[in-house]
Formats: C-alpha cells, sequence, structure tokens
C-alpha cells in the first residue's frame, strides 16, 4: 500500500508553532521533507535534553530520520554545511537528501536582497536578508545555478562568467564597491559542491519510491500561508509559496498522493516584516501577548508584531489549503487578557466583505469586527504541562474550551491537536495525523 503523505502548513504569517509541531510529529513519520524556502525559516527542535536551532534542515533530523531538501528549497551551502555540522557535532548521523535541482543561493543574491529592499521603499517586504527573493528570482529568470551545477567545475565556470559579471555591473549601478572574483566564487562554491555530494540525489525519484514502499512522509512548511508568493499578501510576503499548494512543485509529488493537510493556527496573529494587519495591536495587551509568546523572530531577532485571531483571513487559508484539521497553538500565551477578542468580519468602507480580500491597498483600510470571549488566568509550565497530560480537551479550562469551539465554528474546521505550553509535551492530541 502507498505510503502516507501529510502536509503541514502555517494557516497565518508564519511562526504559528509549525517547527514545534512538526517537531512532535516526525517522530511518527519515516522521512521529513521541506518543499520551499529556505534559511529565512527558523524553528527549535527539542530531542530529550538537546536543543537545536535550524534554518534550513528539516525538523526529522534529530528524531533519526530521513530528511530531504526538495527542489522547491533554496540552499545556501555555506548555512546547509554549518547545520549538518551542529547535529554531527551531537553525535547525530544526518542521512539528508539534498535535491539536486533545488536552487543555491549564491553571494551576490545576499547583497543584493537589502538594495532591492531599500529600491522597493513603502514596498518593502522587510525581508530576513537571506538572499531569498534574488534567489527565486534567478531561478524564475532561467538565470539560476542549481545544486547539481555544484559538482561540475566546468558547468559552473561556464555558468558563473556569465551571470557573475552581470551581477556585478548591477551591484556596482546600486552603489557597491565591493569587487567580485569569477575565479574565487567558481572555487569556492565548487569545493562547497564537494563537501555536500554525498548528500545530493534526484529527490522526484526517492521521494515517490518512499511513497511506493508504503513509507510516512511528512512535508512540513516553513513560511506561513499568508506569505505565500500567489497565496499571500503580495508583495509583502517571501518567494515560494508557503502553503499545501506549493507541495506539488517543491517535492514532485503529485497533488492526488497527497493524503492530508493540517494547518498550525496561533491562538492570536503574529507577523514579522512590513504589510498591513488588519487586527494588529498596540499597547499593553500587545505588550503582554509579545512577552508571554516570545514574540521575537528566530531568525533575526526583531520583535515580532502581534494582534488578536483574525479569523477572515485564517478561514481563507483553511479554505486554499483545504485543511482537514487545524492545530491550535499559544493559547497560554493570550492568559490574563479579558475579554479576548477573535476577528468574525471585515468592513470596507461601510460595507460587510464576505472573504479575504487579499490585496494589500484593500487590506490597509478594511475595519475588523470583533467578538469577545471571556479570558482566561496564566497558569505554570507545569500546571498547563498537566492539563494537556490529561489527553482531553474537557481538562481545559472552560473559557477556553469555549474559546476553541468558536475558533472550528468560525473557521469550519475540526481540531485536530491543541498546544497549551512551551513544552512539546504541552499537547493534546486528538486525532492521529498518519
Ligand atoms: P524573505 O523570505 O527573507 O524574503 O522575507 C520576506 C517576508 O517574509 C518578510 O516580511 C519576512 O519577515 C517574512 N518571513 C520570511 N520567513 C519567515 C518566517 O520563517 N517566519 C515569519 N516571517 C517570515
Ligand atoms: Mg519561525
Amino acid at each position: 500500500m502507498a505510503g502516507k503523505a501529510v502536509v503541514i502548513v502555517g494557516t497565518q504569517w508564519g511562526d504559528e508553532g509549525k517547527g514545534k509541531i512538526t517537531d512532535y510529529f516526525a517522530e511518527k513519520a519515516d522521512i521529513v521533507v521541506r518543499f520551499q524556502g529556505g534559511n529565512n525559516a527558523g524553528h527549535t527542535v527539542v530531542v530529550g535534553k538537546k536543543k537545536f536551532k535550524f534554518h534550513l534542515l528539516p525538523s526529522g533530523g534529530p528524531h533519526r530520520k530521513i530528511i530531504v531538501i526538495g527542489n522547491g528549497v533554496v540552499v545556501d551551502p555555506k548555512v546547509l554545511l554549518e547545520e549538518i555540522k551542529m547535529m554531527q557535532d551531537e553525535g547525530f548521523d544526518v542521512d539528508l537528501k539534498l535535491s539536486s535541482t533545488a536552487h543555491v543561493i549564491m553571494p551576490y543574491h545576499i547583497a543584493l536582497d537589502g538594495m532591492e529592499e531599500a529600491i522597493k521603499g513603502k514596498f518593502k517586504a522587510g525581508t530576513t536578508m537571506r538572499g531569498i527573493g534574488p534567489a527565486y528570482s534567478d531561478k524564475a529568470a532561467r538565470f539560476g545555478i542549481r545544486v547539481w551545477d555544484l559538482l561540475d567545475k566546468a558547468i559552473l565556470a561556464e555558468k558563473l562568467e556569465k551571470v557573475v559579471p552581470f551581477k556585478q555591473k548591477l551591484l556596482e549601478s546600486l552603489g557597491s564597491t565591493k569587487k567580485t572574483d569569477l575565479q574565487s566564487i567558481v572555487d569556492e562554491y565548487f569545493q562547497l559542491g564537494q563537501n555536500l555530494r554525498k548528500y545530493i540525489v534526484d529527490t522526484p525519484e526517492i521521494i515517490n519510491n518512499y511513497l511506493d514502499e508504503g513509507k510516512s512522509v511528512l512535508f512540513e512548511g516553513a513560511q506561513g500561508t499568508l506569505l505565500g508568493i500567489d497565496e499571500g499578501m503580495y508583495p509583502y510576503g517571501t518567494s515560494s509559496n508557503a502553503c499545501a499548494l506549493g507541495v506539488s512543485a517543491g517535492a514532485s509529488v503529485a497533488p492526488t498522493r497527497i493524503t492530508a493537510i493540517f494547518g498550525v493556527t496561533k491562538a492570536y496573529t503574529s507577523r514579522v516584516g512590513e504589510g498591513p494587519f488588519p487586527t494588529e495591536l498596540s499597547g499593553d495587551i500587545a505588550n503582554k501577548i509579545r512577552e508571554q509568546g516570545h514574540e521575537y523572530g528566530t531568525t533575526t531577532g526583531r520583535p515580532r508584531r502581534v494582534g488578536w485571531l483574525d479569523a477572515v483571513a485564517t478561514r481563507y487559508t483553511r479554505r486554499i489549503n483545504n485543511l482537514d484539521g487545524i492545530i491550535v497553538t499559544l493559547l497560554d500565551a493570550l492568559s490574563d487578557i479579558n475579554p479576548v477578542k477573535i476577528c468574525t468580519s471585515y468592513l470596507l468602507d461601510g460595507k460587510k466583505l464576505g472573504y479575504w480580500p487579499i490585496q494589500a491597498e484593500i487590506l490597509a483600510k478594511v475595519q475588523p469586527q470583533y467578538i469577545e470571549l471571556p479570558g482566561w488566568k496564566q497558569r505554570s509550565d507545569q500546571e498547563w504541562l498537566e492539563i494537556a497530560r490529561q489527553q482531553n480537551l474537557e481538562a481545559l479550562p472552560k473559557e477556553v474550551q469555549s474559546y476553541l469551539a468558536k475558533m472550528e465554528e468560525l473557521l469550519a474546521v475540526k481540531l485536530s491537536a491543541v498546544s497549551i505550553g512551551a513544552d512539546r509535551e504541552a499537547t493534546i492530541l486528538l486525532r492521529n495525523i498518519f
């Protein structure tokens, strides 16, 4: 029988707690695959007493699973080698399959990231400065270097001979005074390719073989759906399809092979970077949520913008991902706020909008309409953990139960799990996802 292909995506602007949830489910999978993004992501994997911070590697590694970087990812080889070394230093073998057709983030992509942002002015996304956008631009323009190109010095040199002088001119025209030496880039990136050689494979074949063999494959989204290039709030997002729509293109697995799709939804909303944010909060409530939810970027350390749960936006992401269930996280971070609010609809020029309007210019003008629900009091990590251990929603404070019931109703989706604390084990599993 063909194996299960389960997808986990973020339903908001990222940082929904996907890392922790993927980590939790990775234990039950045979293989964990990343299909989009690059080292703009950041998540923490805790195994026993060890804590790993990954930006690029899928989260299954410390669970001694096969990990795959699919063709839809953009790869900074230096970051990848550092993360592999970090795992090896902790005594883990790294069973990595790196797609030969993933694109490589080159030094000129990183240099251009900040310069492009400066030109964009108010249209800048507030990127992580990791070269993500410029690398995906070159991929689309068929100007990119793929992982496989790193393995053959002649091919690499032939491509870089065209690209590097062009990028050099571009960088100079934007004010850069740094000289790029073609030969040293060829030498350096060929060597990086040699260091990665043993991991490089044709992933379309490999992933589909695993499924044919009946293995369980978990696909982890790296950013949230609303940051997606096509489905998110353009241009204030990232450069890849950060939702279930990206799995087929980014891992070369047909849509009909996917067996289930789950969304991770934070009990409130957060966003790093620029762009309209209808339910954004400021002042004391925002500060409280930010502190209780540790809302500071994993990759850049930036304080995150926070706001109420936006059921209009999340209903949209539930729909386009056709979610089988949601996993709600960070309920504990909403504690000691009374009442708590959920945005149920938007008004635009006094008229009710029935759906998420997608366009940033419209989203900047909408007025969110809220319902209020009674809040709940804070508990210690240990108390939340004890509640979770009962593995029953009825063990939760009744206000939390009402909040969850409202989420199910407004988003028109069933709960699959609820996470109520920092600890990975503080998760109430309501049904198996594999
Ligand atoms: P880029 O992906 O570095 O180009 O950044 C584009 C936008 O996506 C910026 O607003 C970033 O803050 C945001 N972004 C990228 N990756 C993440 C993530 O993992 N979590 C939250 N926001 C992200
Ligand atoms: Mg993150």
